[in-house]
């Protein structure tokens, strides 16, 4: 929150809070998360992530940042080459440039350009799509997901959810969703591959799930980490998209393409859906023409793409034979990220390792405490294997 404000005094600051405005202590105004409707910013809230922020801005020296699941061999030289070109143009909108990528984009999944809304990154894309359901009724997830935290770390915040527990073997319950869904059900929340879990469905399980719950209310698949599934191609839910169903994809440059710093996400949708979620987020108009052209030079940069996933492959054998050789069972991963039970609590392992210039995350659900590791260099994951058998030991 950007106010020096007390954040209980904010939330009961009502008057200035439905006006969207609260006083800063200069008493100067300052806009507050909320949107037109008055729903808190869920996703802006983000006190666990300024915490890891902070947490590696002041670390010494970090020698693996596995935290975040970045991609250290991103991006692009492609990506890099198209940055500088139009770096000179940077004084111009990027009307034109961000046209170019949303026609790329649609040429690659087979869809028309008013099918496809361009964020900063697929943060903005999701909280829109959050917001945007959440003022119609309640968001369907799964406990444990990407979001499943969100609303119990943001007391105030209104963002009505139904949470489905994940089976025994951390999958979806595609079923028990099913049977739930209701008339207030106003969106379904599917991140596949999951995050943190890095578990993924069947595709033909959820391609027959969208196919039924999309006739009831929007289906979001959040799929961040597709790019690292066997079969993208098939095992997106895009084809759901071709056939007009009511199912939503968010996609991010973030992870394969190693653009997390270059901010560039895109949304996958009907016609209909896309504006009325432009109404929830900035349309577009938050990406640069630097990234938009780095990001249109990426799709077509293949060999940059097919060596990212050799290497993160290669790290990843070497992460889950330590693992093994530690009799640590770990979860196996369709993702550029592995989580696995710990015996120690997450914050005393995240804090020894940060001590050895690693950073990994930890989390607390099925009464167990998780790491998540990101896949990084082999480097990297050497660092993580020595800092991890010191931590634990
Ligand atoms: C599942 C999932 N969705 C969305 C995002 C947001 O990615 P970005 O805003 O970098 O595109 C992330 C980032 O890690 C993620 O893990």
């Amino acid at each position: 929150m950007s106010s020096n404000l007390n954040r209980r005094d904010w939330l009961k600051s009502g008057l200035f809070a439905s006006a969207g405005l609260t006083l800063g202590q200069a008493g100067q105004v300052i806009a507050a998360p909320t949107n037109n409707l008055g729903i808190l910013n869920v996703y802006a809230e983000r006190e666990i992530e300024l915490a890891h922020e902070a947490m590696l801005a002041a670390a010494p020296q970090i020698k693996a940042r596995l935290s975040s699941n970045e991609n250290p061999w991103g991006p692009s030289p492609a990506a890099i080459k198209a940055i500088s070109d139009n770096a000179p143009k940077a004084f111009l909108y990027a009307g034109p440039t961000t046209m170019e990528l949303r026609k790329a984009i649609a040429e690659m999944h087979g869809v028309s350009t008013d099918q496809i809304l361009l964020g900063a990154g697929s943060s903005e894309l999701l909280m829109a799509s959050l917001l945007m359901a959440g003022a119609k009724g309640k968001v369907m997830m799964a406990e444990t997901c990407y979001i499943s935290g969100r609303d119990a770390r943001d007391e105030g915040a209104t963002m009505p959810t139904d949470k489905v527990p994940l089976t025994k073997d951390y999958q979806y319950d595609l079923d028990a969703m099913a049977t739930r869904v209701g008339t207030d059900t106003a969106m379904i929340y599917i991140c596949n591959p999951n995050n943190p879990t890095g578990v993924m469905l069947p595709s033909e399980k959820l391609r027959s799930f969208c196919d039924v719950a999309s006739s009831k209310t929007t289906v979001l698949v959040d799929e961040a980490y597709i790019d690292y599934a066997p079969n993208p191609a098939t095992d997106s839910m895009v084809e759901n998209v071709r056939k007009g169903q009511n199912v939503l994809i968010l996609r991010t440059l973030s992870k394969l393409h190693g653009f997390a710093g270059l901010r560039i996400g895109y949304a996958l949708g009907q016609p209909g859906t896309l504006k009325e979620l432009r109404k929830y987020c900035s349309g577009g108009f938050t990406v640069s023409t630097t990234s938009a052209a780095a990001a249109t030079a990426s799709f077509k940069d293949k060999a940059f793409q097919e060596m990212v996933l050799k290497n993160t492959a290669e790290s990843k054998k070497f992460l889950y034979d330590t693992l093994k050789s530690m009799d640590i069972t770990y979860l196996p991963s369709s993702a550029n990220f592995v989580l696995f039970p710990i015996k120690i609590k997450g914050q005393v392992l995240l804090q020894k390792m940060m001590a050895e210039g690693v950073s990994v995350r930890s989390w607390f659900f099925d009464q167990q405490n998780w790491c998540r590791v990101s896949i990084g260099t082999m480097d990297e994951m050497k660092a993580f294997k020595d800092a991890f058998t010191k931590s634990i030991s």
